[in-house]
């Protein structure tokens, strides 16, 4: 990075540091029932890849391929070993105070062969152990249970754009809620479909030979949303009266600013968030797409010659099997871009962003992290709330990962705290203003872990990771002992009134 810009990086620092303590920071209490917690995902912490009669995943195979498309050829095989040391991650856990943990349960260490013909004692042992120290400790499980690790036979089937996949989810779900139920009262069916759909089949991050733009992103939602209302209708009929948790879904994006007040990019901002939330939401509140994606995608279709769309159809028994399945919405918030309307005039791009019609980026001046995708725009918190919580009222909300990435862990991470403190001004200010209904918020995340195509480059963690130690020692930064604090006082300055 230019010198001129770790320059700007400091005035901009500075500057806020003053605002943390003077009166531009919300100085408001979080109520005294918001809950504070920490979260992680199993592939990227676990490690133990093959042990104990784990089966491979979609993660295991693509970082073991020669050449990696890891940055480092770095893999998940060892991680932070938490597989091994989950007590450490709870008492890091307990010292920070938290009232919840976010983790995810690996697929293939539950159903080695991705089905549920067998399901493996030590993988469920382990699961086990680790929310039975969670419970001795006071700190609420809250369980995800797709983060990205398919297991390879679902993947070698087609994985999510084969709609057997939708049965299978719920095959390994009902698992789930079998096995741990009794202990766990939150549950999030996935985590970003966006991220699974667009970046897994659309775009093809991992292997763009593989991807199928403007198709596989509709075909592996379509199956997304209804593997998840599936499973949440079976929780209903087999498992809530005994059990009597809540099922939500984690949607993810940015916040996208008009980039300037015409109505043409107001109307940018407006399309680009129905593309990216209300493609989840909209259906899993109304029953179906957003007007905009229905108009947009049908009418590029028809001009591409396909004589049905290329965003399916739900019928109106799934209408009816969709609509109302969710206890609460999880929402992955980090960053935000601009938007201007600029719809291509090249029909044969057969594409998902042709089909929003809406150019984004992010300007060079926005403050920066260790990740190029995560600009600093703390404003955007605020209004992405104020969005989803006008757009689907009623709605329980609660923050499923926030985060800021360096890239070399230090310890003295005053920048992270920054972070922390101007986006957590801005949820409370949606809470206070804005009447946001969110009933609580989770850092992302409880320790430097493998963040997928980056290997270990971009961390995130409120504790280090030493991944050149045997025992991946973990050291408590300077923003968790700063978020030690917010847990206890609830409280992002030094002082709050209630
Ligand atoms: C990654 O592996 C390839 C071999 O596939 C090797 O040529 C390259 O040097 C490795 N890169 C690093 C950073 O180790
Ligand atoms: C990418 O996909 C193609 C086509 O399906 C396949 O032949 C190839 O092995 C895949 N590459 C990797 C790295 O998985
Ligand atoms: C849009 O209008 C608002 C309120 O009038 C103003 O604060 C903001 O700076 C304007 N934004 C742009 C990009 O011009
Ligand atoms: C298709 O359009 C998108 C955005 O409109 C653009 O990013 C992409 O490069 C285009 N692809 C091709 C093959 O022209
Ligand atoms: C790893 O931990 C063991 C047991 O606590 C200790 O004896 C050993 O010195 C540690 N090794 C390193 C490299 O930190």
């Amino acid at each position: 990075m230019a010198s001129s810009s770790a320059f700007f990086i400091f005035i901009l620092i500075s500057y806020y540091s003053k605002k943390s303590y003077g009166e531009e920071l919300n100085n408001k209490k979080f109520p005294k029932d918001f809950m504070f917690g920490a979260a992680t995902a199993s592939y990227q912490v676990e490690g133990a890849w093959n042990e104990d009669g784990k089966g491979e995943n979609m993660w295991d195979h693509i970082t073991h391929k020669v050449p990696s498309p890891i940055v480092n050829n770095d893999t998940g095989d060892v991680a932070c070993d938490s597989y091994h040391k989950y007590k450490e991650d709870v008492a890091m856990l307990k010292e920070m105070g938290v009232d919840f943990y976010r983790f995810s349960l690996s697929w293939s260490r539950i159903l080695p062969s991705g089905f549920d013909n067998e399901v493996n004692q030590l993988g469920v042992e382990h699961y086990r152990n680790l929310i039975k120290e969670l419970r001795a400790n006071n700190i609420t499980p809250v369980v995800t249970i797709y983060h990205f690790d398919l297991p390879q036979t679902l993947q070698d089937l087609g994985g999510l754009q084969n709609d057997f996949f939708i049965d299978r989810f719920v095959d390994f779900a009902r698992v789930c809620f079998r096995e741990f139920g009794e202990d766990v009262k939150y549950w999030i069916t996935f985590n970003e479909p966006w991220s699974i759909c667009n970046i897994g089949y659309g775009f093809g991050w991992l292997n763009a030979t593989a991807a199928s733009p403007g198709i596989g992103e509709y075909l592996c939602s379509h199956n997304l949303l209804r593997a998840h209302a599936k499973a949440w209708r079976m929780y209903d009929e087999e498992f809530r009266n005994d059990q009597n948790g809540l099922l939500g879904i984690t949607i993810s994006g940015n916040w996208f600013e008009p980039s300037t007040n015409s109505s043409a990019d107001i109307e940018a901002s407006e399309t680009l968030l129905q593309f990216t939330f209300g493609f989840y939401i909209h259906p899993i509140v109304h029953g179906d797409y957003p007007e905009v994606m229905r108009k947009n995608v049908d009418h590029r279709s028809a001009l591409q010659g396909f004589s049905q769309s290329r965003l399916p159809k739900f019928t109106q028994d799934e209408v009816q099997l969709i609509q109302g399945t969710t206890d609460f919405l999880g929402i992955n918030m980090y960053t935000s871009s601009l938007v201007t309307l600029e719809e291509s005039d090249d029909i044969s791009n057969i594409s998902y962003t042709a089909d929003t019609g809406v150019t984004s980026w992010q300007p060079e001046e926005w403050e920066s992290s260790g990740s190029s995708w995560l600009k600093v725009y703390p404003k955007g918190a605020r209004q992405l709330l104020k969005w989803l919580g006008t757009n689907y009222k009623g709605i329980k909300m609660i923050i499923t990962e926030n985060g800021y990435s360096d890239n070399d862990g230090e310890l003295e991470d005053d920048k992270r705290i920054s972070y922390y403190q101007r986006y957590l001004s801005n949820i409370r200010d949606a809470m206070e203003f804005d009447g946001v209904d969110l009933f609580g918020y989770t850092a992302w995340s409880l320790m430097d872990n493998f963040e997928w195509i980056n290997g270990y480059s971009q961390k995130f963690g409120l504790y280090q990771v030493d991944f050149n130690s045997p025992n991946r020692t973990r050291t408590p930064k300077k923003s968790a002992k700063w978020y030690s604090k917010l847990t206890r006082t609830k409280c992002i300055v030094d002082d709050c009134t209630e």
